[in-house]
């Protein structure tokens, strides 16, 4: 099952340089909600992100998978157990686990076919950036779940074809 889980505003607005471009507490307890301890895919720009946001300290994940295209980058940080992916696509072809891909948007555009439930964090309001997410195609999903806050709609999205 490959399972995505993003926060974008009423643009698709995810990113901002390597930052994102809002900071919602409830949105950070939820998103750790679903993915703590789970096995997730990155891609090498937010590993390097979240790194720099983490330091020293282990990233909340189970295994951590990171893709990247240049074959002689291989990311050893001695705090989680990480795999790098060199041929995504090939790689997401075959995932017969429960994955979590977790950005940032270069990776979301690139697993978005494969996946099999989108965990929607909708961002009220627009924000400035640079990073998008694509068009997503609602019609090949269905809404399954969701909570509306002050700040976010939190959604469940499960693909029906
Ligand atoms: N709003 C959210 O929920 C959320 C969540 C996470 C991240 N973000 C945001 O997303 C932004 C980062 O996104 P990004 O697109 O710059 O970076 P990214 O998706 O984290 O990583 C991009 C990297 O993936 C690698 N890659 C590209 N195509 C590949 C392929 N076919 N196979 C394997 N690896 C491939 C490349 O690595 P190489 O260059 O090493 O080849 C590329 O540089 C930031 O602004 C971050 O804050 C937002």
């Amino acid at each position: 099952m490959i399972n995505m889980i993003w926060a974008m505003d009423e643009n698709n607005l995810v990113g901002k340089g390597d930052k994102i471009p809002w900071h919602i507490k409830e949105d950070l307890i939820y998103y750790k909600s679903k993915t703590k301890g789970q096995i997730v895919l990155m891609g090498d720009t937010t590993y390097y992100s979240l790194r720099g946001y983490y330091k020293d300290k282990p990233l909340p994940y189970g295994k951590i998978y990171i893709a990247t295209i240049d074959k002689n980058l291989a990311i050893n940080d001695g705090l989680n157990e990480i795999e790098m992916v060199y041929d995504l696509i090939s790689f997401l072809k075959t995932v017969n686990f429960d994955l979590w891909v977790v950005g940032g948007a270069t990776i979301y555009k690139l697993s978005l076919p494969f996946a099999d439930r989108l965990y929607i964090s909708f961002v009220k309001g627009t924000h400035e950036g640079d990073r998008y997410f694509p068009q997503i195609d609602y019609s090949k999903y269905k809404l399954t779940w969701e909570n509306n806050t002050d700040l976010v709609r939190y959604t469940l999205f499960e693909r029906v074809m």
